[in-house]
């Protein structure tokens, strides 16, 4: 059968597992060999036991836990010809010529890369005599399959990336929890959330907690922020309301493009409203704990669909990540949602956010 390797790259997210599961476990069904990859890009590029193989049993009892089983780390030596040709050794030697890649914009692009440089580094492999003509000629194209795993939800192309579900019910877990204090105390709470650049979590947060207020990056305030934001809260407490939540997304920016921090707005609240408040930054605990039921069917869904991907790649194909639209799982080109992502990215430093939105939203 064909081999087939998985690896996790860049910051984990809850779901990775259940993708692992199903590629391991989709291969085997369909007759391939799979392998794990330890410590991402790393454990391809060093080998030995960073690269075993797989069977049905090894990923019992995964799909329920967070993070990554397999580890993942950043890697500087893939970034260098050397480090890949090291890596591509050790793919050859093991009879690997199909990767399935799970992570964020960086890893996906290295996948693709990698590829493209693939005949060079198996010529150079023959050359240096380290494969033979016969395992050049066999091995001669790699195919790639993506899924994108972030708990960001940033990511160009899919609706949903792995992770972002169940990070926000970690966030609305702790909003509520904070709710119940505040209400005692009367209290005005701001609470940061991650997302990068990208104010998803932030924003589904604050719908779904009913919050008072949410900063994110994409919705920059116009510069009276600090007066809206205070007659919000004036209105809600004379309404009867007990609290006030404040939502703000890590990367919230006000229209000058400066740090919108809860700390600032804080300053803001305590000193115009003389409001008893706290701030609560709930870091990677979004990032961490069990997969919701939802990141866990979408890793499988995911999972499958890539290593048909594989299957059905000829030496033509170019690389895909496996998406989310519209609740099917689909096939995108790599490097086009990459390129979007990256647009986003460039469209947010001009800030210009209509078109970043714009962007982030289907083709
Ligand atoms: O991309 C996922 C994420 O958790 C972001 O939300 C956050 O900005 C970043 O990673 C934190 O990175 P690190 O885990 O390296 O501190």
């Amino acid at each position: 059968g064909k081999g087939i390797a998985v690896f996790t790259s860049g910051g984990d997210s809850q779901g990775m597992n259940a993708a692992v599961r199903a590629v391991v476990r989709m291969g085997i069904y369909i007759g391939c060999k799979v392998y794990f990859i330890r410590e991402g890009y790393q454990g391809m590029v060093d080998g030995g036991d960073n690269i075993i193989e797989a069977n049905w049993s090894s990923v019992s009892c995964i799909i329920h836990r967070g993070g990554t089983v397999i580890g993942s780390a950043r890697c500087t030596d893939f970034r260098e010809r050397a480090g890949r040709l090291k890596a591509a050794h050790n793919l050859v030697s093991r009879g690997i010529t199909n990767l399935v890649v799970i992570g964020g914009d960086g890893s996906l692009t290295g996948a693709n890369l990698f590829r493209q440089e693939w005949s060079s580094l198996l010529d150079e492999l023959l050359k240096d005599q380290k494969i033979s003509a016969d395992e050049r000629a066999k091995y001669k194209s790699l195919h790639i399959a993506g899924m994108v795993g972030s708990i960001d939800n940033d990511f160009c192309g899919t609706d949903m990336t792995i992770g972002t579900d169940s990070a926000l019910h970690r966030i609305i877990e702790a909003i509520d929890a904070i709710v119940s204090t505040a209400y005692s105390h009367q209290r005005t709470f701001i609470m940061e959330v991650m997302g990068r650049h990208c104010g998803y979590l932030a924003l589904m947060a604050a719908l779904a907690s009913e919050a008072d207020f949410v900063f994110i990056p994409e919705d920059p305030c116009v510069n009276n922020w600090q007066e809206k934001i205070c007659h919000k809260l004036i209105q809600e407490r004379s309404a009867g309301q007990r609290l006030n939540i404040i939502i703000v997304s890590e990367g919230a920016i006000d229209r000058e493009g400066n740090p919108i921090t809860a700390e600032k707005v804080k300053q803001v609240v305590v000193d115009k409203l003389h409001q008893d408040t706290r701030i609560t930054v709930l870091g990677h605990v979004q990032r961490g704990g069990n997969p919701s039921a939802f990141d866990r069917v979408l890793g499988c869904r995911m999972g499958a669909e890539a290593v048909l991907a594989l299957m059905e790649a000829n030496d033509n194909t170019e690389p895909c990540v496996v998406s989310l639209d519209g609740n099917q799982a689909v096939r995108v080109p790599l490097m086009e949602c990459v390129q979007r992502t990256k647009a986003v990215a460039q469209a947010m430093a001009d800030k210009n956010w209509e078109l970043a939105v714009k962007l982030r939203g289907r083709s």
